[in-house]
């Protein structure tokens, strides 16, 4: 049943659980005879890094970092503040950054930035969603699940004001719950 606060429904519980499988292969056989170390960025990659782990046959770690990036709750300014660093260094790691959204790209630019000056053996960027129309930064993502439209959708960890993470569906929020 669709939640009231949604115009509609962007990708559906089994739409979401296909992909994410299809990625954890692609991960599988990408990193064969690795021991990749994926990063979530919190809180919006939880449920999406959750699932995926779990579709990812080998042996891997995973550790989290807490982000927020200044500026109001609209636009990025691209300066990212961290409130929790990773628990162990990365260096000589293959590291496999994973996102539930690139936006602007701004946020995954920073942390990027930082994470290569810590000399992992590599580094991949990985988004469940891709927004390309709101693109600032350019950055290389090697594992998308979907591109996205350039509406706010809420779900599958992603919120508005911190709610909706546990839908186990990606929508589109209704322009009501905006106020506008
Ligand atoms: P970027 O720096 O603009 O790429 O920001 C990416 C971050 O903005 C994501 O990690 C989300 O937290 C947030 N974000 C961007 N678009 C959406 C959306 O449609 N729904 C929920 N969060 C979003």
């Amino acid at each position: 049943m669709e939640h009231a606060d949604l115009e509609r429904i962007v990708f559906d519980t089994s739409t979401l659980a296909d992909r994410v499988a299809q990625m954890g292969r692609q991960i599988a056989t990408d990193y064969h005879g690795r021991t990749p170390l994926l990063i979530g960025v919190l809180k919006g990659s939880v449920v999406f890094m959750t699932d995926l782990v779990r579709q990812i046959d080998l042996r891997l770690e995973i550790d989290f970092m807490a982000v927020s990036s200044y500026g109001d709750s609209t636009r990025s300014s691209g300066e990212v503040r961290i409130h929790k660093d990773l628990d162990r260094s990365i260096e000589d790691r293959h590291v496999i950054l994973i996102e539930d959204i690139v936006d602007t790209g701004l946020t995954l630019h920073f942390l990027t930035k930082i994470l290569r000056a810590r000399k992992p053996a590599s580094l991949a960027l990985c988004s469940l969603l891709d927004k390309p129309e709101a693109r600032v930064q350019t950055v290389d993502l090697r594992y998308v699940g979907f591109t996205c439209p350039n509406d706010f959708v809420v779900g599958y960890g992603l919120d508005y004001r911190g709610e909706y993470r546990n839908l186990p569906y990606i929508g589109m929020l209704s322009r009501h719950v905006y106020g506008g």
